[in-house]
């Protein structure tokens, strides 16, 4: 059995991936070496039967031993280490669920039930760096991969609801923290039936205008409230999430100008919200052609086995299509689909995806099997 490091496997996405990969008993097809940057000699988890004690995540020494390496430890440390690695001439196979890489030439972003032949096609050319996709993105995907594989999509724009999750672990806390102070601020009138709501409102509102609600991670209040913006300013009037939303697609599927394809364009308008680690996003999906929804819906259903069709109805819609329906699991509900007013060949559409699962673990350890065969 091939060894594998694994970086990053005790945060959040690291965690899941942990969950993940062991739910699936991706572990009896490897032998695991585990890596910390804080707790170097101390104890593999007492789930990791055999596996050695911790080593060093910042010796490159002892990365370089490993044909495979898997992290969910972040941008900054991939920043620090990878080139480093490199450079010692290490040709084994990166694993990363951080965005530093993504857009590299040397880099595939791996969704695989949606792009296995551009996998397929980077390792036989002798790719080694596989990068897990933004989850905003891979979530869509997994989606609509029907009306991608179709080619029925000529343009689209998401509008998201993006979850705390996606900012860290701390930030939601920051958002439950919130929610809880808030809540604390007008108890005593909530406690009584015959108070005025507005007296309430004016008393939330006090509260999250008070400098003293925790902010620090968000910046500003999230909870009863949203921040329409998410990531870097690019400073052209668009944030890195909204750029990540065309390119990363495009990426993924193999088309644009660096495929000798059109670009499919793809115009976003991020949005955090107050859900704990479900991005939802509304599209509106300029089609190729006029096609009747029922087949549009079967292609949805065909695109992956995870994407659920849900019946464009309130009772199915409120029951099926939100975050606390889908958290922890590996569905998504692809629902809201109709014939726009602006006519036959504009569809809607909403959808929900679990950010931590599809948006982050699951393809990492879905490439990790391929790799290993
Ligand atoms: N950038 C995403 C977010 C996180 O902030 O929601 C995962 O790619």
């Amino acid at each position: 059995k091939q060894a594998v490091g694994l970086v990053g496997w005790r945060g959040m996405v690291g965690s899941v991936l942990m969950q993940r990969m062991r739910d699936e008993n991706d572990f009896s097809l490897f032998e695991p070496v585990f890596f910390s940057t804080s707790n170097a000699g101390g104890p593999a988890p007492k789930w990791a039967e055999g596996a050695p004690a911790l080593q060093d995540a910042h010796d490159i020494e002892a990365l370089k031993k490993l044909p495979i390496i898997v992290t969910a430890q972040g941008g900054d440390y991939t920043t620090a280490i990878f080139p480093k690695l490199r450079a010692t001439g290490w040709d084994g196979i990166w694993i990363d669920a951080a965005s530093t890489l993504r857009m590299k030439d040397d880099a595939i972003i791996v969704l695989d039930p949606v792009n296995r032949p551009v996998i397929d096609a980077a390792m036989s050319r002798g790719i080694k760096n596989f990068i897990g996709g933004n989850c905003t993105v891979s979530c869509m995907l997994m989606g609509l991969a029907g009306l991608f594989n179709n080619d029925l999509v000529q343009w689209m724009t998401c509008m998201t609801y993006q979850a705390a999750s996606g900012g860290g672990a701390q930030h939601m806390r920051e958002l439950l923290t919130q929610f809880g102070l808030l809540n604390g601020a007008v108890k005593s009138l909530l406690d009584d039936p015959a108070s005025a709501i507005l007296e309430i409102d004016r008393g939330v509102l006090r509260a999250q205008q008070d400098d003293s609600l925790p902010h620090e991670h968000f910046g500003v209040p999230l909870g009863g409230s949203l921040i329409p913006w998410i990531d870097k300013d690019l400073g052209n009037g668009m944030s890195r999430e909204e750029w990540k939303g065309e390119v990363e697609t495009n990426k993924i599927l193999g088309r644009g100008p660096a495929f000798g394809s059109p670009l499919t364009p793809i115009d976003s308008l991020c949005v955090r919200i107050g859900a704990m680690r479900c991005h939802s996003q509304a599209l509106t999906i300029k089609l190729t052609r006029d096609v009747p929804l029922d087949e549009i819906e079967a292609m949805l259903r065909e695109g992956s086995k995870w994407a659920k069709v849900i019946p464009n109805e309130r009772e199915a819609t409120m029951k099926d299509l939100t975050p606390v329906a889908v958290t922890g699991t590996l569905d998504i509900p692809v629902g809201r689909l109709r014939k726009m007013s602006m006519g036959t060949e504009y569809l809607s559409a909403f959808t929900v995806g679990d950010q931590l699962l599809w948006g982050a673990a699951e393809p990492l350890r879905r490439m990790l099997r391929i790799v290993l065969g």
